[in-house]
């Protein structure tokens, strides 16, 4: 069939060559001018019309030969896109390029830890690396445009796709997605192994009310600007080349047909040329939501709001025409959208080098392994690791290796992994069996994470009973977080909690590994385990990381990117809330505590739960190391500052423990009084410290007074003069290593 395609194609390509651009020195807009004045109303409306992949070739050449492509989403390998792409370059009239899509969202082949484990390592470096690396495999199987980072802010664990995040806090995922644009682009974005990257979902996604995926999002506009649109707004800063509206709506108006974040924002605002694109049907989506009355409504109210590209919906296509003829969408606003897309194309280098090497092959290179690994073993959080159990010493030749996730090379990949091979993962079986003079008993116990049948308990029980020490690997299965798998229990599902409290039961040291999506209800299994390991689903060297992190081969430096609720009914809970009228004392009384019979009395009353209390498990920024550290002598530049200045600040931090190590030190502020109300703390910066056991160094954040600046009352963006209180910190509960500052 290859052959027949490329025979048909051979009379049209010479009028491609004729007609097409041939404006290689010109510049991309002149050259973005010069194609799009050829172009007839079909040509253009086929530019913004994304269409899902079709098994059969013939059928996806026809739509291309009709010119109704202008990008396909999820048709990979070399060979099938060159196909495709040669129909669209030599049988077109215009022979415009098609725009290749996938989701690669935390790795292509290669498979790096979950986003929001990614964010666990506070590794600008190794993130960017990550992103690079997927960036090098997908465009090998012709792959030019990612849909990713995702940059909405979760605070609430019950929605799925806070796996695929970056956790809670506007400023880490301002730089983590920053970072993830950069691996992805490249220096250059026409360079073949370049990506676009997507930052989505634009906007308030991750605000779904009750965590229930696609809900409505309640987002005040000064939350919006000051926790939402950061994020968006340092990926338009950064190049991000698009865009992806999101299925929530805010207030009453879908994404899609937001003109106030499409227009207002990203164009007046933050003067960004990236091409949107909708999600997936999002535009088509609004009849249900009900803000349109029909397709060609969609269509008219998406592209007026800003929409450049329709992913499937195709309501441009079919009613663009008649809406154009009737006045309710103007030319120009066509022609400005097929300008987003095609200048996109010519920065890809798409016109000038349109085909794939079918000769490459890089996939999982030990270039990559490596790379990939690093990042794995910095991702996972300590919880817990009481009288030392971990790492294991030399007397350990014995190891219990039971739970579901022990050897579950899918699951432990976790959600959006579409190419990266189970054949090619390590599970922790395969890790630990590879170990020299260790000897493994493997009991899985359990068949998958769900499973509800206790019956394997007692055979994993009796292999505890006969190793050194027991390591169970327990979580959620890949199916249990991501889109539209949301929950309303984050409590570890089947028999694992049963598991758990019976190998505790035998008294071995027991070390609690959780691979999961998203944070769990852990408090019984963080009493019952001697240690807890955390590796939000960490892909395709998680077994590597965890062996190494078991036996001290490296020691942890993960900490939570997002805050761990005691119980589910606290959530949405993260560290930068505000303080209320009544902030908790630590001091209330909790259920078991109150008398019967007491009486209703408002004095005294604070903000707390009867039975869960005030704090949560864990707060964000917490995880542990086998070494310890110790922060002291604050030193801050200067005390009083203007809006222009930057603020030195240092402090000696101390490995005071017997391993190598490092750590992730935290830089948090808070505005004592602002025009209207401030969070308790704002994450301002974070830096990795790798010190030698006993090692100090002094360490030095900079802080420019600019990004005090909030939304103020009268809806301004600034800095509000006023005394300020910043902390160094191991987490964003530790207020050990204080300080003042007053912005004059
Ligand atoms: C829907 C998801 O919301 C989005 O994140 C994804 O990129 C698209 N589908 C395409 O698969």
């Amino acid at each position: 069939m290859k052959r027949i395609l490329y025979t048909i194609s051979l009379g049209l390509a010479m009028v491609a060559c004729s007609s097409g651009p041939q404006t290689n020195n010109s510049s991309v807009d002149q050259r973005v001018e010069d194609l799009l004045a050829k172009m007839t109303l079909e040509e253009k409306l086929g530019q913004l019309n994304q269409v899902s992949a079709m098994d059969n070739l013939e059928d996806m050449a026809a739509q291309i030969r009709m010119g109704r492509v202008g990008s396909i989403l999820n048709g990979v390998g070399a060979a099938r896109i060159n196909v495709l792409q040669r129909v669209a370059v030599e049988e077109t009239r215009l022979g415009i390029p098609i725009l290749m899509s996938r989701d690669v969202i935390h790795g292509y082949k290669t498979i790096a830890p979950i986003p929001l484990g990614q964010a666990a390592s506070f590794d600008l470096d190794a993130v960017q690396e990550a992103a690079r690396i997927a960036a090098i495999e997908a465009t090998t199987d012709g792959v030019r445009w990612t849909f990713s980072p995702m940059i909405d802010i979760a605070r609430d664990a019950r929605w799925g796709r806070i796996a695929e995040g970056y956790g809670e806090d506007t400023y880490l995922t301002t730089q983590m997605g920053v970072a993830t644009i950069k691996g992805y682009q490249g220096d250059d974005l026409s360079d073949p192994t370049s990506i676009a990257a997507c930052a989505k979902h634009f906007c308030g996604y991750g605000a779904s009310e009750g965590g229930r995926d696609y809900n409505s999002a309640n987002i005040p506009p000064r939350q919006l600007l000051d926790v939402y649109l950061p994020p968006f707004k340092a990926a338009a800063k950064a190049g991000a080349a698009t865009f992806m509206t999101s299925f929530n709506e805010i207030d009453g108006v879908p994404s899609t047909a937001n003109a106030y974040i499409l227009k207002t924002q990203l164009r007046d605002e933050w003067h960004s040329d990236a091409m949107v694109v909708t999600d997936w049907a999002s535009s088509a989506e609004m009849l249900a939501h009900g803000n349109c009355s029909d397709r060609a409504d969609v269509a008219a109210q998406s592209i007026n709001a800003g929409v450049d590209m329709e992913m499937v919906a195709e309501t441009f296509i079919q009613n663009l025409p008649d809406l154009i003829k009737d006045g309710r969408v103007k030319m120009s606003t066509v022609d400005n959208a097929v300008r987003n897309v095609l200048r996109l194309k010519f920065r890809l280098g798409l016109f000038d080098n349109p085909y794939v090497d079918e000769n490459k092959n890089v996939a999982y290179s030990p270039e990559f392994i490596e790379k990939t690994l690093k990042l794995t073993t910095e991702s996972a959080i300590l919880l817990k690791n009481d009288n030392k159990t971990l790492p294991f010493s030399s007397k350990v030749k014995t190891i219990a290796l039971v739970g579901p996730m022990a050897d579950a090379a899918y699951e432990q990949s976790g959600t959006w992994t579409f190419d990266g091979e189970a054949e090619h993962t390590i599970t922790p079986l395969k890790a630990l069996q590879s170990l020299e003079g260790v000897k493994v008993l493997y009991e899985p116990a359990l068949t998958h994470c769900r499973d509800q049948k206790a019956a394997g308990i007692a055979s994993a029980v009796a292999k505890a009973k006969q190793a050194d020490v027991v390591v169970c690997v327990v979580g959620e299965e890949a199916i249990m977080s991501g889109e539209a798998h949301s929950l309303a229990d984050i409590n570890l599902y089947g028999k694992q909690k049963d598991l758990i409290e019976a190998l505790s039961k035998t008294g071995k040291p027991l070390v609690t590994v959780i691979m999961a999506g998203r944070p769990l209800t852990i408090a019984k299994q963080i009493e019952e385990s001697n240690a807890l390991l955390y590796m939000f689903h960490p892909g395709t060297t998680g077994g590597t990381a965890l062996a190494d992190l078991l036996f001290g081969k490296a020691v942890p430096s993960g900490k939570t990117p997002v805050t761990f609720p005691y119980m589910v009914g606290q959530l949405p809970i993260y560290y930068n809330h505000k303080n209320t009228g009544r902030p908790a004392a630590g001091t209330e009384l909790l259920i078991d505590q109150t008398p019967v019979g007491a009486g209703q009395t408002s004095l005294g009353c604070s903000s707390y739960w009867l039975d869960a209390g005030y704090g949560p498990l864990f707060p964000f920024g917490y995880g542990l190391s086998y070494t310890t550290f110790e922060y002291s002598n604050v030193k801050l530049s200067a005390t009083e500052l203007k809006v222009n200045d930057t603020l030195k600040v240092t402090f000696d931090l101390a490995n005071t423990g017997e391993y190598d190590a490092t750590e992730i030190c935290q830089l948090y502020v808070r505005d004592l009084v602002g025009s209207v109300t401030r969070p308790v703390k704002e994450l301002k910066g974070f830096k990795r410290v790798a010190l030698k056991a006993g090692e100090k160094k002094q360490v030095e954040f900079e802080l420019p007074i600019s990004e005090l600046a909030f939304t103020t009352l009268d809806m301004q963006n600034r800095v509000e003069p006023g005394d300020f209180k910043l902390w160094v910190a191991a987490n964003s509960d530790d207020n050990s290593n204080e300080a003042s500052f007053t912005v004059k």
